[in-house]
């Protein structure tokens, strides 16, 4: 079990690059698999959730060349169609891989996906959206086993803006035979830098980063270079702990245009915040002041950030109010924080945060990953040394964060333990 160990109080000040968005990265390595060739993709993060990606395509037959954030996938002798079940259960996303699968073979097999336990996580929307494309479905002791001659293009309404599901109906529809039109879909950027990766290959994915998109099936895709986008939510945590940390940071390799929401709050809470073209500065108020926030789908405020932002307005000064919409369990860094001595409290998707002066230093737990950088938050900002454990959960989405905080004046080690 890794564990960070923070000595708090420290104000962070300095510039730091922000990595690859590991939400882009994960759609995009599967989309490598549909052009049975060549795929160079830079700009990667190295973390946890991207290598179970890669391992999981190297085990179905898939060549990786791995050098830093450069990584070459080579698809040409790929043969299997089964996700194994053990990487499955490592993180939901792998249920992308599905789409890509079907899509090129028009058969896959997997079971059902794992990841942070942060509310029931259901892929119905995913499966009757295969059914849509003339994928028939056979589930038996917990396996999926989706096959079809053809997979033919359709309408698809979805009943929520699922971000994955809009991936996989995306990377399943590419050799479709006819037009998928999804309405209802997801909006976020990396559905945006997915689309621009496949239609680099040459897929016809028009209408991404609006609620309808129409993908008209091609014969062929070809080899090509792709530059993943920044992490937003990487970006908005880094954003979120100076802020805290009463500190004075400029971040590097960043898109503003996908904060909005994250940056107007943190101005309302009292952040002077200055905007050029990859960059943005942040310098945090002398205190700051509570926000409401409601999260939504792109382009409302993300549920990514409620963690980091909960944590944040823990110290403001006067009270917060949260409204989590989009998963139900997604308050579970609270209890932790009250250990460090944040007042709040949580009925249903509401969270009412009154602010403190400033928290105490504990020993105290990671719940999941963005429960985990809320944690890191809260310890860089309280008197003491606190110890967050089973951190391997923040490792899966930040790329080396205990060395950027680092590099900004913070006090973290990560240390190896039992
Ligand atoms: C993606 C992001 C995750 C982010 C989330 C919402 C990746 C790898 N992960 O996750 O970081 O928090 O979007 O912005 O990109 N739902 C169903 N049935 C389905 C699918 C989803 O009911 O078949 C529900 C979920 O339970 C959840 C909501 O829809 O309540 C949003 O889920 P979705 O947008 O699918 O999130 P993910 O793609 O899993």
């Amino acid at each position: 079990m890794k564990s960070y160990i923070i000595e708090g109080g420290k104000k962070l000040e300095g510039d730091v690059k922000v990595s690859g968005s590991k939400n882009a990265s994960l759609p995009i390595i599967a989309s490598c698999i549909l052009n049975g060739n060549i795929t160079k993709l830079y700009n990667v993060p190295n973390i946890r959730d991207t290598q179970i990606t890669l391992k999981i395509l190297r085990l179905l037959g898939c060549k990786i060349k791995k050098n830093s954030g450069k990584i070459e996938i080579n698809s040409k002798n790929m043969t299997g169609k089964e996700i194994p079940e053990e990487l499955m259960r490592e993180m939901r996303s792998t249920v992308i891989l599905a789409g890509a699968i079907l899509g090129r073979f028009k058969e896959v097999t997997f079971s059902y996906p794992g990841g942070c336990d942060i509310g029931s996580r259901p892929i119905d929307l995913h499966l009757s959206s295969f059914k849509k494309l003339g994928i028939q479905i056979e589930e038996e002791s917990g396996f999926i086993h989706c096959i079809c001659d053809k997979i033919i293009g359709n309408d698809i309404n979805l009943d929520f803006p699922s971000v994955g599901a809009t991936e996989n109906i995306i990377l399943a529809s590419v050799y479709a035979e006819g037009t998928t039109t999804i309405t209802n879909a997801a909006m976020e950027p990396e559905i945006v830098d997915l689309a621009n990766c496949l239609n680099k290959m040459g897929a016809k994915v028009e209408g991404a980063g609006t609620n309808e998109i129409k993908i008209t099936g091609v014969k062929k895709l070809k080899p090509i270079s792709y530059g993943i986008m920044p992490d937003r939510i990487e970006a908005g945590t880094l954003l979120c702990i100076t802020a805290a940390t009463g500190g004075n940071v400029k971040l590097l390799n960043v898109c503003s245009e996908h904060l909005v929401p994250v940056i107007h709050k943190l101005q309302e809470a009292g952040c002077n915040i200055t905007i050029s073209k990859n960059d943005i500065i942040i310098k945090a108020p002398r205190r700051l002041k509570p926000v409401e926030i409601k999260t939504m789908p792109y382009p409302g405020f993300p549920t990514d950030l409620q963690q980091v932002f909960g944590a944040m307005l823990t110290i403001a000064k006067g009270t917060s109010v949260i409204v989590e919409n989009i998963f139900e369990n997604r308050y579970k860094y609270m209890t932790e924080l009250k250990r460090m001595g944040a007042k709040v409290t949580i009925e249903g998707k509401t969270a009412v945060i009154k602010g403190v002066k400033k928290l105490s230093c504990a020993s105290v737990q990671s719940p999941d990953l963005r429960g985990g950088a809320a944690l890191v938050l809260a310890g860089l900002t309280a008197k003491g040394k606190t110890k967050i454990s089973h951190i391997e959960y923040i490792l899966r989405g930040y790329e080396k964060l205990e060395e950027k905080l680092t590099k900004l004046g913070a006090s973290i080690v990560l240390e190896e333990g039992e």
